[in-house]
């Protein structure tokens, strides 16, 4: 059977049907360049233990690069009759090598610990390009509270208005999240850089191999303490799909009121043509179908988390053939957040905020009447009934058409003696932030340093990611 890694101990080969069960080229073949590392890495270990001379050596590191190059220019493709990337890249090696020096690359080494090692390659990349992409976002919610620093917005719980917030507080508590998402990046990378090299199908190598070498020469820590943990396990690729799923989920809450927000009836945001679509049929409509597909794509992102997590359940120790599932929904992760995060980030950093229309209607619906009651604490009323009076006023002016300012000087003391004109002071929208100082508040000056922070945080991760 042409390119088959087994065949001593059996009298037929393998059925079509099993064949086509059992093929994976059609998805693993972009692991093949990783493929084509950790055989020169491996290549490297086997030469200093002595089973291959510096002149098979060379031949051998020469034929991989040569395979590379065939790789790249599509002209080495799988066959019919390959049943994964490595079975093929070896069926590969051999014609360029010949079987004399190409035979000797398994040697102590397994697919098992091959696959183990080689996703934890591909993560690792992909880690920095997504990192890079996230940071592309923060720096355009940044930029976007950087040009906005006193545009008051109304804040919101429950859906409902609160208390007057700056809009570039509001931006950058979507901004916060995404530092964590790199922050759980940088301390997976720790987890993933360990390798599985070195730990043969289980049990490890009897030939005296050095997988520190393996380890260095593929830019990892060390090699893996425990070989039947190290080609059993996919915790490492679990939780970066958890990683990706998180960065999912942030981007589709920023969605989802960006979608809100550009409605005519809230009347936030408009969205830049390039960054919006039309309707075949109603000419006058721009959607907002970036932040559309970045909602329906997190579903996608955590159904390829809970379909990983349910392969994993109930395995026994160690390799399992099911384990060659890990792979497509982390390809598929990773393909899909690399194409939504530079939409999103244009998106973002595009979008035009209708500051009148938030700033009109940051002071409406009551939301200053929690400043009430903090004037009157000032005024040495016990906050209990300080709440009571602000109520009071809430609904006096509800009943009677008012804004809590708009009430005579005798109208607020028929609420309470406590109520002066000089309350009146405080019935902005500027006054009532400006007054939220305290750490982490919406005042423009803790939220210019706020600001500061996030880009030092935002720096220090890049350096430590290894982003340029
Ligand atoms: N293609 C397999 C995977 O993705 C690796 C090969 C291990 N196969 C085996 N029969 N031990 O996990």
């Amino acid at each position: 059977e042409a390119g088959a890694l087994w065949g001593g101990r059996f009298t037929s080969g393998p059925s079509p049907e099993l064949l086509a069960l059992s093929k994976s080229t059609q998805f693993d073949w972009v692991l093949a360049e990783y493929d084509i590392n950790g055989s020169r890495a491996h290549a490297t270990a086997l030469a200093a233990a002595g089973y291959l001379t510096q002149a098979e050596l060379t031949i051998m590191l020469d034929s991989l690069e040569t395979l590379r190059e065939q790789l790249r220019s599509g002209e080495f493709v799988a066959l019919e009759s390959d049943e994964d990337v490595h079975s093929a890249l070896e069926r590969g090696l051999i014609a360029i090598s010949g079987v004399e020096v190409g035979g000797k690359l398994r040697a102590g080494r397994s697919r098992n610990d091959q696959i183990a090692t080689l996703i934890r390659l591909y993560m690792l990349d992909h880690a920095r390009i997504i990192g890079h992409d996230v940071i592309d976002l923060i720096d355009a919610l940044a930029a976007q509270a950087a040009a906005h620093p006193h545009a008051i917005m109304p804040g919101r719980t429950h859906l409902q208005h609160a208390q007057p917030v700056l809009l570039a507080h509001h931006l950058l508590a979507h901004a916060w999240p995404l530092v964590r998402d790199l922050e759980r990046l940088r301390d997976w990378s720790i987890r993933a850089a360990v390798s599985p090299y070195g730990s043969g199908a289980l049990a490890g190598s009897s030939l005296g191999l050095d997988p520190q070498i393996v380890a260095d020469e593929l830019s990892l820590s060390s090699p893996a303490e425990n070989s039947i943990d190290a080609t059993a396990s996919r915790d490492v690729v679990a939780e970066f799909a958890f990683i990706t799923s998180l960065i999912g989920i942030n981007l589709s809450r920023q969605a989802e009121e960006i979608i809100m927000w550009a409605t005519r009836e809230f009347g936030f945001v408009t969205l830049h043509d390039g960054y919006s679509t039309g309707s075949s049929i109603m000419p006058q409509k721009k959607n907002p179908d970036i932040a559309e597909l970045a909602r329906g794509k997190s579903g996608r992102l955590i159904g390829n988390l809970s379909g990983l997590l349910a392969t994993l359940k109930g395995l026994p120790l160690a390799y399992n053939r099911d384990l060659q599932e890990d792979k497509e929904p982390v390809f598929d992760s990773v393909n899909t957040l690399e194409v939504l995060l530079p939409a999103f980030t244009g998106m973002v950093a595009t979008l035009t905020y209708n500051t009148d229309r938030m700033a009109e209607l940051a002071p409406q619906g009551f939301s200053l009447a929690t400043d009430v009651a903090e004037w009157l604490v000032k005024q040495g009323v016990a906050f209990r009934d300080a709440h009571e009076i602000s109520g009071d006023l809430v609904r006096f002016c509800e009943s009677t058409g008012l804004e809590l300012h708009q009430p005579t000087d005798a109208e607020y003391a028929t609420v309470s003696p406590h109520l002066t004109a000089v309350v009146r002071g405080v019935l902005t929208a500027k006054g009532s932030v400006e007054s939220r100082d305290g750490a982490g508040g919406t005042a423009p000056v803790r939220v210019a340093d706020q600001l500061a922070a996030l880009t030092e945080r935002v720096r220090e991760l890049t350096f430590a990611l290894g982003i340029d």
